[in-house]
């Protein structure tokens, strides 16, 4: 409805965004991270607050300026963003995970730096597995709240988007195609969003701002009317 007339169309709302990729400490120096730049997530915060929302970045090591009108929140690993997300969370009308959130983590973090030792193997980095964030707020959400997450597949992406959307109780999953010099630090994507409902809204290749544009829209199909 409000797409591309400048509606305000989410002002009342609050919702929660996160972006970046997560960091999983090893030692004070080195990390397990992943290739995330944050563009799509705060495209969807800068988006947010365009049409009228209270927006919360949820922020994991990206380089890049904040988003005009988002209040962000600057976190490291899977479980910083784990308990920003959650603590955000129960107010909000909705929840967009857009974040690279790390599976797993190291199972110790070692507060030396891990040196070189003369002709010895460099130990196996034990991993143990983080927190599931999306399928937790699929969980506990409130009711009429939205709930969306991100994925990116390879192989079989719809019969995988389908398995993900169901496992993680989310209301939306925003599935890209990745590859080679797909997706990652472009400022264009391209998606197929899966709706619990069983919808399937096909986003061509475009900017991210314009993929965040369709989000919302699906988004504020779902919300409640607003209570006044
Ligand atoms: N996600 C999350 N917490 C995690 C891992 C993922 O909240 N510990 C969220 C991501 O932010 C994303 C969605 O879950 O919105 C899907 O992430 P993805 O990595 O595709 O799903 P996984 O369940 O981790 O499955 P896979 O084995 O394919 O990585
Ligand atoms: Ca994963």
């Amino acid at each position: 409805l409000a797409r591309g007339t400048g509606g305000r169309d989410l002002a009342g709302r609050h919702v929660v965004v996160s972006a970046g990729g997560t960091r999983e400490p090893i030692d004070p120096v080195r990390f397990i991270g992943n290739r995330s730049s944050g563009l799509q997530g705060y495209a969807l915060a800068r988006t947010a607050a365009a049409r009228g929302a209270r927006v919360t970045l949820v922020s994991a090591n990206v380089a890049l300026p904040d988003p005009a009108g988002a209040e962000v929140v600057a976190v490291g690993s899977a479980e910083e963003m784990h308990k920003a997300v959650l603590a955000a969370a129960p107010g909000a009308d909705a929840v967009v995970m857009a974040a690279a959130v790390a599976d797993f983590r190291p199972s110790g973090y070692r507060a030396s730096k891990i040196k070189k030792a003369e002709g010895a193997e460099p130990e196996p980095i034990r991993l143990v597995k983080n927190p599931d964030i999306l399928a937790e707020l699929g969980r506990d959400r409130r009711p009429g709240q939205v709930i969306v997450g991100f994925a990116a597949e390879t192989d079989d992406v719809l019969a995988n988007g389908r398995a993900k959307l169901a496992r993680k109780g989310s209301d939306l999953l925003v599935v890209n195609q990745v590859g080679e010099n797909l997706t990652f630090g472009r400022p264009d994507n391209e998606a197929v969003i899966l709706g619990a409902d069983g919808s399937q809204t096909e986003v061509p290749r475009g900017a991210k701002d314009a993929l965040a544009e369709v989000v919302w829209d699906l988004v504020a199909a779902r919300l409640d009317p607003p209570t006044t």
